[in-house]
């Protein structure tokens, strides 16, 4: 599907609930088939990467039954079967590397399998810690296929050399069937969705600092209402700061202090962001934001900023442009092991627009106050967030862009068009 975004004349306005978080959401499917007795899950993200996570556990024998796309009732004995067949985990890094951790101490073998991009990206990052547990793992020279063989695991102290939840997850959930005490040490403390859930479902976990330590655990089924996915807000949080007399409210925004780098960055550029009505549902913090169009300054973003807004990256580089002087964003190499290589990925499309970017190694530098001019055509590199950050874009373009395959934005947001829709004045 292409779609074709023009200038918009008037501002954004108006009020939207956000669609759940994707990492959430995705635990909560995980951890309530691995925990014994019945579980509710309201507000679920009805998206291909989380249906993903669905079908796996369908085929480990967990009875998952849809209420409707956003509620699930997942009965399980808290034991998983043997599959019989391959576990396909589409385009979901979150899924093959949290299910590797989970498969790896069971007592039956098993196969995952992903889409082209999740088969190009880098697993030794979980293989490595769970081959030191005691895990088989057989994979395609560091990438998918895995091939588990369950076997029975030990506990390990990891220094992960990169702050990823991804990685962390998967430790935790293996040391959940390990002997012994499990740590995992951070360079910088990731996304805690893992640790904040399994507290939540009686996990014997704890957390000291950037240390995190799991000992062999069973889960107490409950019910989980997924808050909003602030990932998904900034899309529209950047389109409001960038399209002039935009002032809008995104209700139910998931604001665990572990994500919320972006706000601490559009305050630091010194944007128009408020947030209101903080509260906690099933153990994250969630408010509603108001944001208006502002004008902003450029700034410095990286060290322990990254983790907490990895996923922001492209469509804060777009914001970027629309400030006052330069932004410069390091420390984070890693962006180019997502759905793309996001930092050429951004770079190669925001130059087509005829945008001012310079790639480093580990970021970008961003000349401020830029004319996007668009007129073309643009790739999104079967990535959804730039799929999303390209739309954006063309909103404050001086001439139309047409966005080619943006179904792919089906991975994490699939309301975009709508939500976009609810806002625009025309
Ligand atoms: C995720 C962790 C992050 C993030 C991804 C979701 C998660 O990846 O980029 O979109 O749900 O744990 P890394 O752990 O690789 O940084």
């Amino acid at each position: 599907m292409d779609v074709v975004v023009s200038k918009l004349k008037k501002g954004l306005k108006g009020e939207i609930i956000i669609p759940a978080d994707k990492s959430i959401s995705h635990r909560a499917v995980m951890f309530s088939s691995l925990a014994k007795g019945k579980s509710k899950i309201t507000n679920f993200l009805y998206a291909s990467d989380c249906r993903s996570t669905v079908g796996i556990f369908k085929n480990l024998g967990v009875d998952i039954e849809f209420i409707d796309e956003h509620t699930l009732i997942i009965n399980s004995t808290g034991m998983l079967n043997t599959p019989n067949k391959a576990l396909d985990c589409g385009n979901s890094g979150t899924t093959m590397r949290l299910v590797s951790g989970i498969l790896s101490g069971q007592n039956f073998n098993s196969v995952l399998i992903g889409d082209e991009s999740l088969s190009k990206r880098p697993m030794k990052r979980i293989i490595t810690p769970l081959s030191q547990m005691g895990a088989i793992i057989e994979s395609n020279d560091g990438k998918a296929p895995l091939k588990i063989t369950g076997n029975k695991l030990h506990s390990i102290e990891y220094n992960s050399p990169i702050a990823s939840a991804q990685v962390k997850s998967s430790i935790l959930l293996a040391g959940m069937n390990a002997d012994g005490i499990t740590s995992v040490i951070e360079p910088y403390v990731s996304r805690n969705h893992t640790e904040l859930m399994l507290k939540y479902m009686g996990a014997n976990i704890s957390v000291d600092k950037n240390k995190v330590s799991i000992e062999k655990s069973e889960l107490i089924a409950k019910d989980i209402n997924v808050a909003g996915d602030i990932s998904s807000a900034a899309f529209f949080i950047v389109a409001a700061l960038i399209v002039p007399n935009s002032d809008i409210i995104i209700k139910n925004v998931g604001l665990n202090d572990t994500r919320t780098g972006i706000i601490d960055v559009v305050q630091r550029m010194g944007g128009n962001l408020e947030i209101l009505d903080e509260r906690v549902v099933s153990g994250e913090k969630v408010g509603d934001l108001r944001i208006k169009y502002s004008d902003l300054k450029g700034c410095n973003i990286s060290g322990a900023d990254i983790p907490r807004l990895i996923d922001e990256l492209p469509i804060i580089a777009l914001l970027a442009t629309q400030a006052e002087g330069e932004t410069r964003i390091t420390d984070a190499s890693d962006l180019r092991n997502k759905e793309a290589d996001r930092i050429t990925a951004v770079v190669t499309e925001f130059r087509k627009l005829g945008i001012d970017i310079d790639e480093l190694p580990d970021g970008f530098v961003i000349g401020g106050k830029q004319i996007i001019k668009g007129g073309n055509e643009v790739e999104v590199y079967h990535d959804h967030r730039l799929a999303m950050t390209l739309y954006v874009a063309g909103l404050i373009a001086e001439q139309e862009i047409k966005i080619n395959e943006f179904q792919w934005v089906n991975i994490s947001l699939p309301e975009f068009l709508s939500l976009m829709e609810t806002l625009v004045i025309l």
